[in-house]
This record gives C-alpha cells, sequence and structure tokens, in this order.
C-alpha cells in the first residue's frame, strides 16, 4: 500500500475499536491516512487515539479554528480510497440518500476516489428491508462493501453484521486497489520443496520455505488471474482465491503440473523441486542394528520447468534460480538451457526462509537487479513484469 493515501472514516458503533487496529495496519502497509470521525464515534473512542496511532490528521467537524479549509471537499482530494469503516446502518442509510449533515457525509458526497464500506450493525438491523435498499443503491452507485462477517454480535444477537477483523479488510482493500495487470490470465505457480522419501520415516528435502511461491500466487489473483498452485509440503496458508494442490515428491509434482498446464497461460516455477529421489526406497523402516549405515543410490527427476517449456503450446514460462555464486552467470545458463524467456535470480541467503528478498531478472540479453524488498513486493513486481510480457 506504499503511497496510496487512505481516508479513513468512522462511525459510532463499539466496532471502533477494530478501525484503531485498521488504522495501525494501513500505515504500517506504507499508507498515508486521514481519518474523519462522526460525533458518535467519537464517544466510543477520541480523536488523539486515532492522532497518536499516526494518522496523518483526524477532522472531526467541517471547519477548522482559521475557518479557511474545507475539510469534507480537501479531505479525499488525491486520495485513492476513502473507507468507512465501521459504516453504521445510518451513515449507509444517508450515503445512499446523498445527504450530506455533518463532515463525513458531506465527504461522502463530495469524494472523487472510490467509497468504501465495512458494516457494522446488529444483523436485525443488517437485514432490515430499508438497509438493503440502500446497499442495492449504494452497490449500483458504484460504492464497495467489505464484509459484514456473520456471527455473536455485542448485544448478544448471532448473524450478518460484524464487523470484519481489520487483516481481513486490509487484505480486501489491497485487493480492490491492485490494478487488474492479469484480469482473468490462467497463471499455474510450483512452491515450497518437494521430499524424497528414503523409507517410511526418513526422506530428503531442502530450505525452501514456499514463502515467495505464495506470496507470488497472491500477488496473481490480486492482479485479477485465475491462480493454481502446486504446493510442496509446507504449512503456509492457502491465499484467498488460490486453487491448491498439494503434492509431496518431484514426480508428483511433475505429474501435477503436467495434468494442469494445458489449461494455463502462465507457468510460473517457483518451487525447489528436488534434482534426484532416491532410486527404489525402502517399504519398511531401515533399521540399523540390522544394516548399518545404508548406502543410497539416486536417479535424476524430471526437469519439470524444460518439460513445459518444450511442450508443443508452451504456456509462457518463468523459472526461479537459488544461488551460492555467479548468481547471473548461472541463471542465465538456465534461460539457454530450459529456454524460457525470464529467470528469477536470487543468492540463496537473500531467499531461503527469509521475509525478503532480492532478485534479479535475468533474460537472454539483460539483468534488471531490483532492490531488497518483501517477498510481497518481489511478487507484484514479477506480476507487472510478466503482464508486460504476455499483454
Ligand atoms: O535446474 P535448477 O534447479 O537449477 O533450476 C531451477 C528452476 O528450475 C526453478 O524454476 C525450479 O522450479 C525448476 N526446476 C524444475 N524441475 C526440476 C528442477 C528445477 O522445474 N527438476
Amino acid at each position: 500500500m506504499g503511497g496510496q493515501k487512505i481516508v479513513l472514516g468512522v462511525t459510532g458503533s463499539v466496532a471502533v475499536y477494530k478501525s484503531c487496529e485498521l488504522l495501525r495496519g494501513l500505515i504500517k502497509n506504507g499508507a498515508s491516512c486521514t481519518v474523519i470521525m462522526t460525533e458518535a464515534a467519537q464517544r466510543f473512542v477520541t480523536p488523539l487515539t486515532f492522532q497518536a496511532l499516526g494518522a496523518d490528521q483526524v477532522i472531526t467537524s467541517d471547519c477548522n479554528q482559521a475557518g479557511t479549509a474545507i475539510p469534507h471537499i480537501d479531505a479525499t482530494r488525491d486520495a485513492t480510497l476513502l473507507l468507512i469503516a465501521p459504516a453504521t446502518a445510518n451513515i449507509l442509510a444517508k450515503a445512499a440518500q446523498g445527504i450530506a449533515d455533518d463532515v463525513l457525509s458531506a465527504a461522502i458526497l463530495a469524494a472523487r476516489c472510490p467509497v468504501a464500506f465495512a458494516p457494522a450493525m446488529n444483523t436485525y438491523m443488517w437485514h432490515n428491508n430499508a438497509t438493503q435498499r440502500n446497499i442495492a443503491q449504494l452497490i449500483q452507485d458504484g460504492a464497495i462493501f467489505f464484509g459484514p462477517a456473520n456471527g455473536e454480535q455485542a448485544c448478544g444477537d448471532v448473524g450478518s453484521g460484524r464487523m470484519l477483523e481489520p487483516s481481513e479488510i486490509l487484505e480486501m482493500m489491497q485487493g480492490a486497489l491492485t490494478p487488474r495487470l492479469l484480469d482473468r490470465c490462467r497463471v499455474l505457480i510450483t512452491a515450497g520443496p518437494t521430499y524424497e522419501p528414503i523409507d517410511p520415516v526418513r526422506g530428503i528435502t531442502n530450505l525452501s520455505s514456499g514463502k515467495q511461491g505464495f506470496a507470488i500466487a497472491k500477488a496473481a489473483v490480486l492482479a485479477g488471474a485465475e491462480v493454481t498452485l502446486i504446493a510442496g509440503p509446507t504449512t503456509l496458508k492457502t491465499p484467498a482465491g488460490v486453487r491448491r494442490i498439494d503434492v509431496v515428491t518431484a514426480l508428483d509434482m511433475y505429474n501435477a503440473v503436467m495434468a494442469e498446464v494445458s489449461q494455463h497461460e502462465v507457468f510460473i516455477s517457483v518451487a525447489a523441486v528436488a534434482d534426484w529421489r532416491v532410486d527404489a526406497p525402502s517399504t519398511h523402516k531401515i533399521k540399523k542394528e540390522f544394516t548399518g549405515a545404508p548406502t543410497l543410490s539416486f536417479v535424476e527427476n524430471p526437469d519439470i520447468l524444460a518439460s513445459v517449456a518444450a511442450l508443443e503450446n508452451a504456456p509462457y514460462c518463468v523459472g526461479f534460480a537459488a544461488e551460492t555464486d555467479n548468481l547471473i552467470d548461472n541463471a542465465r545458463a538456465k534461460v539457454f538451457r530450459k529456454n524460457v524467456p525470464l529467470i528469477v535470480a536470487n543468492l540463496v541467503k537473500d531467499a531461503m526462509n527469509q521475509d525478503t528478498n532480492a532478485v534479479v531478472f535475468v533474460e537472454r540479453d539483460a539483468a534488471t537487479p531490483l532492490t531488497r524488498a518483501s517477498k510481497d513486493a518481489v511478487a507484484q513486481a514479477l506480476i507487472a513484469k510478466i503482464a508486460q510480457e504476455v499483454n
């Protein structure tokens, strides 16, 4: 959310405490925030709370002391999004009717940026015909809705009307604000390590966490792609909107990719696929008392990326190279050996099991280094690069 200017409208609901956390999350993600509070909101928390949490300014009434600024117009002048969270039934009704009787409802009416609502109200108020009519009107007028969630309410009732959790709203905001660079493009991604068994309790794997591949899957979905993620063993959570297929061995991954690839236009091979597997793993646990140290013999696994790139109707292929030395030379050799247009090169120490990454986009005749950034930011840069190539 770096560089995004968010205006957070806060109305009077017990869910205001979630807005405080939401503001922190927005600022932590690089957004700058102006807060507009209604009178009722100020009975739950004070403007000072939002100020102390890092808001650029907190607007509470439609004229400042000098009487010069016009807060309801100025607040959203170059904003990316006006988000009302929590949004009561009352503010939805006012916004649907174009009523502008306080600074927040006036700012909604004057907004030139998209307007989003995260509703919070009693479930009977939510289901009331008047509220539902107002929501239908607002959606028709182009408003975005995040939630509400279902569950137990402050008043003891149970049902729809709870405000979403701040982390859920942040994720949905990212989706709403991300340009749809890969709209409806079908993207197949491999991620994580593979695991090659030696016997039923032992095996060979590697240090890949899967974080970079999962971040790419998330960024692709946010960019509008339909994503299939073939994941080796990892405990990472599936990003929202991603279709996930779990595999264990390199051969499983190869078979899953070959079954899926014809349905996809882009293939991003992020997985750290084991180059070799144990020839004839034991079906029984190898007992040291009987065998001593075993001698293992290996056979080579198929190269999934090279096999996909060699297909007659190959998708646009991207590979990764994790190296300890000669990063660019090794990555460029892969561009030619695997016959792919783009290899994302990273040093093992920069990438494996880290939350950040420092990568170089290596093509036949170019090498473009990116500054070290979060794996989410690297993923977004890669999606933008792929969109340039395939669109
Ligand atoms: O051959 P190497 O492992 O160095 O190349 C790394 C790239 O090739 C990665 O994109 C990885 O996902 C892919 N790869 C593969 N199948 C293998 C080995 C690597 O798809 N058996």
